[in-house]
């Protein structure tokens, strides 16, 4: 039996009134797997029951679309209709059968949206910072429709049998845009100080809280910082974790805000030594140093010196050492992975096993160049999927125009 001092991640956690059984997160990845109108999937079912049984304390869902305007990728899942339920519910059944628990990841993509019939909505006319997209600028009465549709969203989710719900307010999508005062450029009571920015997430959360009640968690990706220029200050960022932390929010992933590229939050090659550059057929990195792991430490470190909430740390997690070294030193509580499961649903099991060291995923990001066309799966695993992606790179009808490897 494996002490928990050793392997704290092992150990039993608390997220609001809920207990899981390890600190190890399954953090949202968009699994490109749902129909054309949004709706869950036999694989969805799949993939999200073999993570239950892979042992992980919390699984969380890739985002969920809480309205159509705010569908980020094809075949992204929605939670925007009543006709998601069904779908959703088989996936929190297949979760709820293996022991695991499993939360809704609420989103709207803003100016972030790749679907070319979307006209995108964002806080003011600024282009998005990935993609350089104009959105149109919304109206007080859009930006009351999006805080209803994310309280209707999370009552589909109760609908569905989620456990909790996750907001997600980082990585450029629409609550970052809000908190930003670089998307943000609005004078009204949405925006022009650091209070009225926070005023739409602020909404969002009461809503959603009121919908679900005070038992159930609700738990948020909030932007710490902006990556892009003039944008949100760690100062902000940290002050409106702690105005959500006494609104009731039950624990932030911390993130960034807005950004110039997804490789800044996805970042490759992390944590990719020269043994298992030449194991994996990753040449090109055979002579480079590793990408450190652990991106977001200074992140958590900062919430946990100024807001008492607990804190999940993403983001380049990718040895057993650096995931006891962060718990031991009390810079977050839980450990959440996103490409590792993607190749190896099963690792908390694995860990619990006595696994040690460093996780089979070499952060290529391939996973990633595949949003939106391909089901999530690791490419790597198998060579016939690599010489695809291979032949896939070359004929390039790809939708995305910054995802890079
Ligand atoms: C294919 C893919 C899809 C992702 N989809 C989401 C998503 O739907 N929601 C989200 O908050 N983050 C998403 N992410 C970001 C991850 O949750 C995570 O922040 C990032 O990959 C860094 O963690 P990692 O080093 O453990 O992969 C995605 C990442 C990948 C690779």
């Amino acid at each position: 039996m494996l002490s928990t001092v050793d392997a704290p991640y092992l150990a039993p956690g608390r997220i609001g009134a809920l207990t899981l059984r390890n600190r190890l997160v399954r953090a949202a990845t968009g699994e490109t797997m749902a129909n054309a109108e949004g709706e869950a999937s036999d694989a969805h079912v799949r993939l999200y029951g073999d993570l239950a049984r892979g042992g992980a304390g919390l699984l969380i869902t890739g985002h969920l679309f809480v309205e159509q305007r705010g569908q980020y990728a094809p075949f992204q899942l929605g939670i925007h209709d009543d006709r998601c339920v069904a779908g959703l519910r088989r996936m929190t059944e297949a979760v709820h059968a293996a022991g695991g628990v499993i939360f809704a990841e609420l989103a709207h993509a803003g100016s972030q949206t790749v679907m070319r019939d979307i006209e995108p909505v964002a806080p003011s006319v600024v282009p998005n910072a990935i993609y350089a997209r104009q959105p149109n600028e919304m109206s007080a009465i859009d930006i009351g429709a999006v805080i209803a549709a994310f309280g209707t969203a999370a009552r589909r989710a109760m609908a569905a049998g989620f456990d909790g719900i996750h907001l997600h307010s980082g990585n450029g999508y629409l609550l970052s845009q809000f908190n930003s005062p670089f998307a943000n450029r609005r004078d009204d009571d949405w925006g022009g100080d650091a209070d009225r920015r926070g005023r739409f997430l602020r909404e969002v959360y009461r809503l959603v809280r009121q919908t679900v009640g005070s038992n159930v968690p609700v738990t948020a990706r909030i932007g710490v910082t902006d990556a892009v220029a003039g944008g949100l200050s760690m100062e902000e960022g940290l002050a409106r974790i702690k105005m959500l932390r006494t609104e009731g929010l039950d624990a932030v992933e911390v993130t960034y805000g807005l950004m110039n590229s997804y490789t800044e939050n996805i970042r490759p090659y992390t944590g990719i030594t020269r043994a298992r550059a030449l194991a994996d057929g990753v040449l090109h990195r055979v002579f480079s140093s590793p990408v450190p792991e652990a991106y977001y430490r200074p992140f958590a470190q900062a919430v946990k010196r100024q807001v008492d909430i607990p804190v999940i740390l993403v983001g380049g997690m990718r040895t057993t050492d650096t995931m006891a070294d962060v718990m031991h030193a009390g810079d977050a509580d839980f450990i959440a992975m996103a490409r590792p499961f993607v190749r190896e649903p099963d690792l908390p099991n694995q860990i619990a096993a006595g696994r040690r060291g460093l996780v089979d995923c070499v952060s290529c990001n391939i996973c990633l160049v595949h949003e939106g066309s391909d089901a999530l799966k690791c490419w790597r695993t198998r060579w016939r999927d690599l010489v695809r992606h291979a032949y896939w790179r070359i004929a390039r009808r790809n939708w995305t125009i910054n995802q890079e490897e």
